[in-house]
């Protein structure tokens, strides 16, 4: 149904207004209380078995909206209404910001991906946390906070950029992710380097505690795919050092070579980061080598090219405890959480391992 409705509306129109649409009247349908109702009772049944802890936070499952989707955390309720059991919004910056010239998003649908270059178009932290503060939850859901740097900060302020948004922002987030890794803002994936990743990630961390004294915020950082294994390594040596909650593994990909892409080559070369199914293999990759280098030590999410209950079980094999997706959701339609849960839940019951729990990292420790 939504395949046919996707080819014949959705892919006719330009993909960010396809987003907006979309996104409009999953806003207007989480405002009708009987509609809601019967959409979440359709879209986000409840499978116990799935009940997942992460970070000291409990969840239906393990299965959630990567950020860049809910920008300015307007459609929170929507999307936990479409069966989503966490909702990442953001990224947010120090300041508004317009984002890049429009046209920034295509549609790779023979490859099932997407090329973005947004560049963080965004409300800004102030107006975010105006929001946040004001909302009555409709649903009961986790909400992370992505942040990240504007654009027209110097590099050498990064830190505070991140601080302010930090201060403004924390009381209001479940758990907070420092990203680092969008190719779309210039000098920012350099931050994921050690040295200066190091004093980023303290001060943020030093800023959510200042600013939220009742309970310890959890940070997590987002790094790239692109990383070279060394510096995967790296990121996680400093992640157990500083003692973060959470790795999330992974942004987007500025790679074209070398992933099949078949789609037409005006549309491979445009410039920006590629999501959906040929980011799959390194985004795994690099989650396995995260497990294997911090093991439980540090709670780690696994995202990019997740497409079907098969995919986010392989996540949560290779160490995963939350999966993460956002570009398969465009191909896929309002259906695409509730298969997941359902994939997910009979691949648990059929499988050696009594709790999700258990089935995280499995397929590491084997080979380790
Ligand atoms: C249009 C678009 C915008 C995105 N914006 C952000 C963002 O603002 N912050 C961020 O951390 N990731 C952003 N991402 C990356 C996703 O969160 C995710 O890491 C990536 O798309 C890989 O997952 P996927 O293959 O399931 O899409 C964006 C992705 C897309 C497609």
């Amino acid at each position: 149904m939504y395949k046919l409705f996707f080819r014949l509306v959705f892919q006719r129109m330009d993909p960010e207004k396809a987003h907006y649409l979309a996104f409009r009247w999953i806003r207007l349908a989480v405002r009708i209380p009987a509609l809601r109702t019967f959409v979440a009772a359709a879209l986000a049944p409840r499978h116990e078995e799935l009940r997942t802890q992460a970070f000291g936070l409990r969840m239906h499952g393990p299965f959630g909206l990567a950020a860049g989707f809910d920008k300015n955390a307007v459609a929170i309720d929507g999307m936990t209404m479409l069966g989503f059991d966490h909702v990442e919004i953001g990224t947010v910056t120090g300041e508004p910001q317009p984002g890049n010239p429009k046209k920034r998003l295509f549609r790779l649908v023979q490859d099932r991906a997407l090329i973005n270059r947004m560049g963080f178009n965004n409300e800004g932290s102030l107006a975010v946390a105006a929001r946040l503060a004001s909302r009555t939850p409709v649903f009961r859901t986790v909400v992370g906070v992505n942040i990240g740097k504007t654009k027209v900060v110097p590099e050498e302020e990064a830190v505070l950029d991140y601080v302010k948004s930090t201060e403004r922002l924390a009381s209001y987030a479940d758990y907070l992710v420092v990203n680092v890794s969008s190719p779309n803002t210039p000098g920012l994936r350099s931050l994921q380097a050690v040295d200066q990743l190091r004093p980023l990630l303290s001060a943020v961390r030093e800023a959510a505690d200042r600013t939220v004294t009742t309970r310890r915020v959890p940070l997590l950082v987002k790094i790239a795919p692109d990383l070279a294994d060394e510096d995967v390594d790296a990121v996680a040596d400093l992640a157990v050092e500083l003692g973060l909650d959470g790795i999330i593994a992974t942004n987007t990909t500025i790679a074209r070579d070398g992933l099949g892409l078949t789609s037409e080559a005006g549309l491979v070369k445009e410039t920006g980061g590629l999501s959906g199914a040929p980011l799959k293999a390194r985004s795994l990759e690099v989650l396995r080598r995260l497990y294997a280098r911090v093991g439980d030590r540090i709670t780690l999410v696994g995202v990019g090219g997740v497409e079907n209950a098969e995919d986010a079980w392989q996540r949560i094999l290779a160490g995963a405890t939350l999966v993460q997706g956002y570009s398969a959701f465009v191909y896929e339609g309002p259906f695409w959480a509730r298969a997941i849960h359902k994939g997910l839940a009979a691949r648990l019951r059929t499988s050696p391992y009594a709790t999700l729990a258990d089935a995280v990292g499995a397929d590491v420790r084997k080979t380790a």
